[in-house]
């Protein structure tokens, strides 16, 4: 019986190379020991399995219920910030009865709703930082998806609950970002406050004064009800499982904040990639100019969310650097075979979504910026597939893509833009995604008046 192969390094050289360089071990793994391999990351656990090939990322998502299941177990490491009833900690019937509940207002159907908000906050935004005036374009990007979540979740985006609740669960992510952090959670015996190392504590303390003000916003909706709100709490409060019930303050309070935490850390790194792309290559910003311009005044959202090159400049940037680097872990319930190695029943295994996107059989040149290469060929689910897949398969990926096609067209059609240097910029770990090694710097040059005058004097606020 062949088993994936395992680097036969120490356990604890194989964690600090997961911690502090996951995309460029993942690919020397893959050249040492092909497209299917182990590493062994907890000293208790059995070797986590990596596939990136698009026939076993085909088997293991689409068997979800047969062979291998995608429970939220395996997702513990979320637990401390998300709650167990989170759709992301939860298993079987009542992950699916969750993923039921929160699917419909996150549905493509529900965007068309969501575009203006999208539109006016990107223009609020963009407008606080005048000509001349240089700044990262990850502070702008995260300050966009932050107040649009905050705003499609609970219907806020000003007021003191709302700026509070913005500011803690800012800081709550940039914490949750750090690599030390995430070192804590891959060795548990150091997650005491001790010496100087204090954030353990301090994202308790942050996440206890979050939950606060999520419990009074829930408990005001329930003394106060208002059958006109259309955010998404105010869907989930009226939901009832099959059984009739509705969800409890806990279940309300782990959804949201799993919405507000994945649905807005993901979406400004991609934003702030596609923004780096477009200005590092003036070919690629040119065209894109030439077809919102085409749109003429006041575009119709959907118009500019069909838009091909504009599609194809978003698609690329979640394939050369994906956010999300791999899916969340499957395990296997019966023997299996894939990618021609024997699995036994417990076995973890997830889908390398930077290495099937760096597959030079898929994507020649790989490590090169194309939009083209998806106008030329349409790719399959398991060739293409930065929301994952299956069961798990990502929830907002509907949201994402409205949202970032929607912010970046309004962006670039309001403001001349460049970047303050020509340095490259590579992904690194953030947390548990990823994002650009450094700040990505821009500059405003000047206002572009062509075409999106009016759009400005009607939402600059
Ligand atoms: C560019 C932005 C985003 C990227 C790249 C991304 C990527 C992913 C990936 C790779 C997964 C795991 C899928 C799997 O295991 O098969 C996932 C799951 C998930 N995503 Fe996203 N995501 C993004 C935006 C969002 C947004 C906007 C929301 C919510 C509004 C969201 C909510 C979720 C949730 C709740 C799950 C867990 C689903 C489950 O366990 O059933 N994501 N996402």
């Amino acid at each position: 019986m062949q088993l994936p192969k395992i680097p036969d390094t120490p356990v604890v050289l194989q964690m600090l190379n997961w911690i502090f360089r996951p995309m460029a071990y993942m690919e020397e793994c893959r050249q040492r020991y092909g497209d299917i391999f182990a590493l062994k990351l907890q000293k208790n656990s059995p070797p986590l399995v990596f596939v990136n090939h698009p026939d076993d990322l085909e088997q293991i998502l689409s068997h979800d219920t047969k062979e291998l299941e995608a429970p939220g177990d395996l997702n513990d490491l979320f637990e401390g910030l998300l709650g167990k009833s989170s759709v992301i900690t939860l298993s079987g019937t009542e992950h699916q009865r969750q993923r039921q509940l929160l699917m419909p207002p996150l549905h493509g159907e529900r965007m068309r709703h969501y575009s203006q908000i999208i539109h006016d906050i990107t223009a609020k935004v963009i407008s606080q930082y005048p000509q001349g005036q240089s700044f990262n374009v990850r502070t702008i990007s995260q300050e966009i998806t932050l107040r649009v979540i905050m705003q499609a979740v609970f219907g806020l985006d000003e007021g003191v609950r709302a700026k509070k609740l913005q500011q803690l669960l800012g800081e709550i992510l940039e914490n949750g970002s750090s690599v030390w952090l995430i070192t804590l959670l891959y060795f548990p015996a150091l997650q005491r406050d001790f010496g100087p190392i204090k954030i353990w504590g301090r994202q308790g303390q942050l996440q206890e004064e979050a939950d606060q003000l999520i419990y009074d916003e829930i408990q005001e909706r329930r003394e106060h009800p208002d059958a006109s709100r259309t955010d998404i709490l105010s869907l989930l409060m009226d939901a009832k499982d099959a059984a009739g019930q509705p969800m409890t303050d806990v279940e309300l309070r782990d959804e949201l904040i799993t919405l507000l935490t994945a649905g807005h850390e993901t979406t400004a790194t991609a934003i702030a990639w596609a923004m780096y792309w477009i200005h590092k290559l003036p070919q690629v910003k040119e065209k894109l100019l030439q077809e919102l311009d085409s749109l003429g005044d006041n575009p119709d959202p959907t118009t500019i969310y069909k838009l091909p090159y504009l599609s194809a400049v978003c698609v690329e940037t979640l394939r050369i650097y994906p956010v999300g680097m791999l899916t969340f872990a499957r395990r296997v319930k019966t023997p299996i075979t894939v990618g021609g190695c024997e699995l036994a029943p417990g076995t973890p295994i997830v889908g390398s979504i930077y290495l099937t996107h760096q597959r030079e059989d898929l994507y020649p040149q790989p490590k090169q910026f194309k939009p083209e290469r998806f106008l030329e060929r349409q790719f399959s689910p398991y060739e293409y597939l930065p929301f994952g897949g299956g069961a798990r398969r990502c929830i907002g990926l509907a949201f994402a893509q409205w949202e970032m096609k929607l912010a970046i067209a309004k962006i670039l059609t309001m403001r001349e833009l460049e970047l303050v240097n020509n340095t490259e910029v590579k992904p690194q770990r953030r947390g548990l995604v990823t994002g650009p090694d450094h700040p990505i710097q821009m500059v405003i040059k000047s206002q572009r008046q062509i075409k999106s005058r009016s759009l400005e004097t009607s939402t600059v606020g």
